[in-house]
This record gives C-alpha cells, sequence and structure tokens, in this order.
C-alpha cells in the first residue's frame, strides 16, 4: 500500500503534524515528485470536492447516484433483512441514504472515516432520517490495517454485511494496492457478506480529460488546494499564484488519469526548513484515478479473492457498479 498512513494511533487521534511532514518530504524527495492525494480532503478540500461533483464535466457522481438508484431493489432482494452496512471513507454520507432508503429494515451502520467533523454530521443527519438504524460510527483510515481491525464488528454469524465502497475512490489505487484494498473489503465483509462497489469505466479519452480538467478550473482548484494546505500546515512557501499550473493526462498504457501540479519556473521551496528544487516543467504528481473495463475490474477482483454476483451500468456504460462476495 501507499504510505499506510500511521495518522491514527488505536483510538483514533488527530492526524499529527510529523506524519504529513514526513509523508510529504518522502514524496517530495523521489526521482518523480509526487504527493499522497488522501492529502486532498481537508475542509476546504473536501468543499471543493464536493464542487467538482456538480460538475457537468465531472460525469461519475451523478451516474454513480442514478445507477444506485435503478438497482436498489435487486440490491435489496439479493442482500434480504436487517443488514449492517459499513462505508470506509464514508465521507459526507449522501450515497448510503440511497442505499439505506432501498435495503428492507437495514439493523447498522458503520462508517469509518478520517475526517471527525463530516463522520458527526453525517451521524447526526442519518439519525434523524433512520431513528431505527443503529449508527456506530468510527473514526480512521480504512488503508490502515490497524483502524481495519478496530472496528466493531459482531462474531455473530448471522450477521450479514454489505461493504459499501462507491465513488471509484478504488481507482486511486494501482492494481496491486487495488488488488489488496480488495482483500481488505473482503475481510471486513466476511463469510456471508458482500462488497457494493463503484468503478469508473473506460472511455472516450477527451471525455476523460474534461472530467479532470474543468472549464471552470474547479479541479485546478482542488489540486492547488493541497501545495496552500502544506503552506498553511507546514509552513511551507510554495508560491500559489503562479508557480505551478494543474495538469490532467491520460496514461494510457496504465489506463489511469493522472493529476500533476507542473512548475512553471526554476524555483526552490522551502517546507519546515528544508530546501526542495524544482526545474522548469518538472511536476508533482498527485493523484491517479484508474479506469477499467469490466473484464480487467473482474480480474483484479478475482485476485482479492472476490466474485462479481451482479453488476449494474447506466445507458453509455460510463460507470459500473459491482457487488461481489467471496470465494465465487
Ligand atoms: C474521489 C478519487 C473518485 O478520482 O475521480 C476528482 C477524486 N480527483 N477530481 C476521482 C477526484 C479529481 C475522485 N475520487
Amino acid at each position: 500500500m501507499n504510505n499506510l498512513a500511521e495518522c491514527f494511533e488505536e483510538t483514533g487521534k488527530a492526524l499529527d503534524y510529523p506524519q504529513f511532514l514526513a509523508d510529504v518530504l518522502e514524496g517530495l524527495s523521489k526521482e518523480q515528485k509526487t504527493l499522497p492525494c488522501k492529502y486532498f480532503y481537508d475542509e476546504a478540500g473536501s468543499n471543493i470536492f464536493e464542487q467538482i461533483c456538480e460538475l457537468e464535466e465531472y460525469y461519475i457522481t451523478r451516474t454513480e447516484l442514478e445507477i444506485l438508484r435503478s438497482a436498489g431493489t435487486e440490491i435489496a432482494d439479493e442482500m434480504g433483512e436487517g443488514v449492517t452496512i459499513i462505508e470506509p471513507g464514508s465521507g459526507a454520507g449522501i450515497k448510503v441514504q440511497i442505499l439505506l432508503d432501498a435495503l428492507l429494515h437495514p439493523r447498522k451502520f458503520i462508517p469509518l472515516e478520517i475526517s471527525l467533523d463530516a463522520l458527526e454530521a453525517s451521524a447526526q443527519e442519518l439519525k434523524q432520517k433512520f431513528p431505527r438504524l443503529e449508527i456506530i460510527p468510527h473514526r480512521g483510515d480504512f488503508t490502515d490495517h490497524k483502524d481495519l481491525g478496530n472496528l466493531p464488528l459482531s462474531s455473530d454469524q448471522s450477521e450479514r454485511r454489505l461493504v459499501f465502497f462507491p465513488g471509484s475512490t478504488i481507482g486511486n489505487f494501482s492494481r496491486a494496492e487495488a488488488a489488496e484494498v480488495l482483500s481488505n473489503l473482503r475481510f471486513l465483509a466476511g463469510e456471508n457478506g458482500s462488497v457494493l462497489l463503484g468503478a469508473d469505466l473506460i472511455k472516450d479519452r477527451q471525455r476523460l480529460i474534461s472530467a479532470y480538467d474543468d472549464s471552470k478550473g474547479v479541479t485546478a482548484d482542488f489540486n492547488k488546494n493541497l501545495l496552500v494546505r502544506i503552506n498553511r500546515e507546514l509552513s511551507a512557501d510554495f508560491d500559489l499564484d503562479e508557480g505551478f499550473e494543474h495538469q490532467a493526462i491520460f496514461n494510457e498504457e496504465l489506463s489511469r488519469i493522472e493529476m500533476h501540479l507542473v512548475s512553471t519556473k526554476d524555483q526552490v521551496v522551502r517546507i519546515d526548513g528544508q530546501e526542495i528544487t524544482f526545474a522548469r516543467d518538472e511536476t508533482i504528481h498527485t493523484e491517479n484515478s484508474h479506469k477499467y473495463s469490466a473484464e480487467l475490474f473482474a480480474e483484479i477482483a478475482r485476485e482479492a479473492g472476490l466474485g462479481i454476483t451482479h453488476q449494474w451500468t447506466d445507458a453509455q456504460q460510463d460507470f459500473g457498479l459491482f457487488l461481489l462476495k467471496s470465494g465465487l
């Protein structure tokens, strides 16, 4: 896994500064400079991400919501009554509401989320909308084995679990990492449980690029906010005005969109007293978003010991929703 964040102790303490600093310095000392994409989501970044989801060019969120709505009855039939839903990286908890509406008397909801604010706000809202649902919010990082191991899962064999992993978050991981994330999801689901996962599908290159380089520049702001955050939290001096430009490219060979920040000049940036040198046109690679064919996704799932029991897509086949089970 990519630098499995030791951001949290067992009890789920705040993200510590030294870990963020260490991750940033480690990424920027590589030949191809990188920064971990999980650091996009501070408060400002989470807000910008919500704006991305509303963009005409960013088809992902609205398409997944549409598929979820139309697949609801089938998912409910397949899962039966009294399900426990576990959502790693639950965020604002919007998508799970569609699932909760569709399922037959869901019993428990266990959201796992790094942001305490998002966790508390979504738990409040869900409590009001679903008064009979038992909500057990858990603070943590789903890429951290320790945090996954600490989830309050019942040993009761009759508990049926549905692990919900929407949004094509899986696309942030390389193939090998994705197989590891999937096998963690499989572990969370247990023997009798299922995994419901959204994955973005391969499509026309221009549409892919537009989705990550929108005309309003919202995605550019999202990308650059990483530098804003580093300046603020790690007393760095990135030139935010014109030092770096947003770039989204499609890497055909690895079937992924890559986001980069391109240095517009030769420059030296100071981060917590350390000097980092940038040549003009050198980039910081900030995110990967892998795009799958249904076949490729099935193959990666199989590597993780998961088989597809159902799959749904939209009319344009832009996005895939997959229901997976252990050992098929
Ligand atoms: C939340 C990881 C699914 O890769 O499409 C959106 C993040 N980055 N625009 C994605 C993102 C740029 C998003 N995921």
